[in-house]
This record gives C-alpha cells, sequence and structure tokens, in this order.
C-alpha cells in the first residue's frame, strides 16, 4: 500500500500544516466525506495540501485529460475533476472492487461524476485499453511498480504535460539506505534516480505530504 510501514514523519510540523490549510479554506462537503471514509479504514489518501497540488499544477497546464495509476475511492480523482472543468476527463485505474464500490456511494450524484471514470483492475491494462495523449499522469500504487509506470506513463503524456508520482519521500526512507529486504523502498530510490536522471524530464519535488513528484515531460 501507499505508505510507509513505519509511523509517517510529517515533513512540516503539524502547526505549520494546520496553518496552511487553514489559509486554502474550506472545500466541499463531499471531501470530508471522503477523509472520514479514509480515516474510518485507515486508507492512505494523498491528503488534501498535496491534492491542492494537483489541482494547482493541472490548471497551469490547462490539463484537460488526466490518468491516474492507482485511485481508491476517488479522493485525488476530486482535485483533478476540479481542475479539467466539465469538459475534462479524469480516467482512474483500481485494482479492488470494494473501493469502486465506495467511490461510487461517496460520490452519488455529485457532478463530478460526469468527469471522473474509475476503471476495476490493473492500471497497466487500463492505460493500455485508452488511446490518445493524456495531460496529466499521477503515480500512487504499489511502490515496486513506480519505475514500471513511469515509464508507461512517459509513452502517453504529451510534451508540456505532467508526471506527478506521491510518497517520493515515504516517510523519509528514502532519504536513508534502504533495508536489504525494503523492496518498496528500493524501489522508490531507483524512481527518484530516474525521475533526475532521465533527460526526457525535468523534476522537483514538493515537500508536501509524502512527498510530491513533479516531472515537467519535454518538448
Ligand atoms: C494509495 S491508494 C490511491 C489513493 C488515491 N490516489 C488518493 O489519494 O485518493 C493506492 C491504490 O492503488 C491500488 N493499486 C495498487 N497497485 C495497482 C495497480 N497496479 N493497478 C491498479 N490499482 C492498483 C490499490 O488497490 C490502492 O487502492
Amino acid at each position: 500500500m501507499s505508505s510507509p510501514s513505519d509511523a509517517r514523519l510529517p515533513i512540516l510540523t503539524p502547526e505549520i500544516g494546520k496553518y496552511i490549510d487553514d489559509l486554502s479554506g474550506p472545500e466541499e462537503e463531499l471531501l470530508d466525506r471522503l477523509e472520514q471514509h479514509a480515516e474510518d479504514r485507515e486508507f492512505p489518501l494523498i491528503g488534501r495540501t498535496s491534492g491542492r497540488w494537483l489541482e494547482l499544477l493541472t490548471r497551469a497546464i490547462q490539463g484537460k485529460r488526466v490518468f491516474e495509476f492507482g485511485s481508491g475511492f476517488g479522493f485525488s480523482a476530486y482535485f483533478f475533476a476540479k481542475a479539467v472543468g466539465s469538459n475534462g476527463t479524469v480516467i482512474g485505474s483500481e485494482f479492488d472492487q470494494w473501493e469502486l464500490d465506495d467511490h461510487k456511494r461517496l460520490y452519488g450524484d455529485h457532478p463530478f461524476t460526469n468527469r471522473i471514470d474509475i476503471r476495476k483492475g490493473s492500471a497497466f491494462d487500463i492505460l493500455d485499453s485508452t488511446t490518445g495523449d493524456f495531460d496529466v499522469a499521477l503515480i500512487d500504487i504499489e511502490k515496486v511498480d513506480y519505475p514500471k509506470a513511469l515509464e508507461a506513463a512517459l509513452k502517453r503524456v504529451r510534451p508540456g504535460g505532467l508526471i506527478l508520482a506521491d510518497n517520493v519521500l515515504w516517510g523519509g526512507k528514502t532519504a536513508r539506505q534502504a533495508d536489504p529486504d525494503d523492496e518498496g523502498t528500493a524501489a522508490l530510490q531507483s524512481f527518484n534516480q530516474q525521475l533526475f536522471n532521465d533527460p526526457r524530464i525535468q523534476t522537483s519535488i514538493l515537500p508536501t505530504g509524502d512527498g510530491l513528484s513533479v516531472s515537467l515531460v519535454l518538448p
């Protein structure tokens, strides 16, 4: 799953995190409902502050078509749906049927259901089943699959588009020597190296949530 196996090391102090959230003001009730559901199920979300980054970055490039590797019940998709507007699309992917059911139930008849299409199955198969370019891709699946997801995203995100990935700091573990049996951390470290060394992209890491990488696909 996409949270560090040990206690998450907050990048910001709780006080500063709350300060930023308070400045950002309230969101609509749907978001509270999604967060409460995540808390009840101890489900790892990208978090509200990183979610706002997803929205802002997508708006900044006038993104209209987004692909999510790993959607859960649609928390990150909410921010993308806001950014793409009523003519945009967010195609998501999710292994677990219960999350798709929860997504439908929690969103009810919210207007964003017309923009969000979370499909059941492997993110890789679902991406392959689509045609055309995407403006933005978010990687938030099993950590061992991040390097493979980057290669897949690079084939489908347009030049000038963005590839984003959550958990790249992994509670601080990526900044330390990985335990020999910790495949998730080793995969993330290799992914981060790839992000910063691949000439097809330019990358930086936003120290928000559990670390959000932002890669611009170069022309
Ligand atoms: C951290 S959650 C996604 C959270 C979501 N991005 C959010 O913040 O609202 C990761 C999800 O990806 C799903 N998943 C993991 N690997 C996957 C894959 N290869 N294909 C599709 N879904 C996958 C898991 O079942 C899990 O629900």
